[in-house]
């Protein structure tokens, strides 16, 4: 349970009732849907057809599930149902499978089956597991990210795919069988050893010989540039190498996910809001992304947990409010004719639309509230 002040947990109850009294009105008006963002009248657009195998697809589920836990209410669960079972023509396609499988079914398959013990979600969870743990490399001990487009990326790992790992840990303690999490433990080291900077920051993307395994070379990704400081890619380091530490009780992910940790609190700008890269000279344009805020809550809340020590716990408690006292104040939506909660988050550095809203956004917003109250499902 996370020390938080009366005050603090008071603050929390009322943000989460202004939240639930949007969401329910949110997910009685988008019944069938699967959101990534808002279209021009603030209604969530559908990735139903547009592309069912978007990373993002599980999200929606996630903040259903997780308002299903906290209320009770039948159309939280409904709706998360009715995007499990549309996910199911994305298991379908096998090339269309990727590292992002923990993404799609931790939140949706793995929720509904830990709440409801339904089996044919655990079998959608299981088997992608068994695919995400087929992408792994022998020689180079990394999980490979992405299927090839017009360039072989069987060479490709990033950071994001900490978050996918917590699929394999599932899989190993519904099976029996220690091969997923050998295989995310494997991952996790060559994540922790290639990915992570000696002051704490962490790069995007790194590359390997796919054949030998040898290490070559990192890629700039989703920030600034090679070498700079991606914040949303910071934020899934810190709240994967501590999910990691939680999954196998192995001590050097947790003091890296703090040495992480540090290094974002140690850069959190005055305003508290993030932007999406930490590296930017005065001279570049540098848009917010509330979403590295809020997984960045979430992960340092998961590190207060973790910790043993109560003094050490405050220091991430208070940045994680920190960040979750801004997004609330400073760029939230509770309106009720909208559909997002957060209204700026920024996908990648170099593509041209930023700050807009985007459900990973709003599921992490959800959860770290929920985390402070005590009342999330925890979901990796
Ligand atoms: N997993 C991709 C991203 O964070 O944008």
């Amino acid at each position: 349970m996370l020390k938080t002040t009366d005050n603090d947990l008071q603050w929390v109850s009322n943000t989460l009732q202004k939240v639930e009294k949007k969401m329910h009105i949110v997910a009685n008006r988008n019944k069938n849907k699967i959101p990534y963002t808002t279209t021009l009248d603030g209604k969530f657009d559908d990735w139903t057809n547009k592309n069912i195998a978007w990373w993002t697809n599980g999200f929606w589920g996630g903040i259903m599930w997780q308002l299903y836990n906290l209320t009770n209410e039948p159309i939280y669960k409904e709706n998360a149902e009715v995007l499990e079972k549309k996910l199911d023509r994305n298991l379908m396609l096998a090339d269309k499978l990727d590292h992002d499988n923990g993404f799609k079914w931790g939140p949706t398959a793995l929720a509904n089956y830990s709440l409801t013990g339904n089996q044919e979600s655990a079998n959608r969870a299981m088997l992608a597991a068994c695919n995400l743990a087929s992408r792994f490399n022998l020689n180079g001990k990394y999980i490979r990210a992405w299927n090839d487009d017009s360039t072989n990326r069987s060479g490709l790992a990033i950071v994001d795919c900490l978050m996918n790992l917590p699929l394999l840990y599932w899989a190993t303690k519904e099976s029996g069988d220690p091969r997923f999490s050998q295989i995310a433990t494997a991952h996790a080291f060559t994540a922790q050893k290639y990915l992570v900077r000696s002051n704490g920051s962490v790069k995007h993307i790194i590359e390997f010989n796919p054949n030998t395994g040898e290490y070559l070379k990192s890629h700039g990704g989703q920030g600034l540039g090679h070498g700079s400081s991606w914040t949303r890619g910071q934020a899934w380091a810190l709240y994967g190498f501590a999910l990691s530490y939680h999954h196998t009780k192995e001590e050097q992910f947790l003091s890296t996910a703090k040495q992480v940790a540090h290094y974002f609190i140690s850069n959190i700008p005055e305003n508290n809001l993030i932007p999406i890269d930490f590296s930017a000279s005065s001279d570049q344009p540098m848009w917010q992304d509330d979403s590295a805020s809020a997984i960045a809550a979430c992960g340092l809340l998961k590190i207060a947990k973790l910790t043993g020590d109560p003094e050490e716990s405050e220091i991430f408690i208070s940045a994680a409010l920190k960040l979750l006292h801004a997004l609330t104040e400073q760029s939230c939506n509770f309106a009720i004719d909208t559909d997002n909660l957060l209204m700026r988050c920024s996908a990648a550095y170099h593509e041209s639309n930023h700050e807009y809203p985007i459900i990973y956004g709003d599921y992490f917003y959800l959860e770290a509230l929920l985390t402070l109250s005590n009342q999330a499902l925890f979901l990796w």
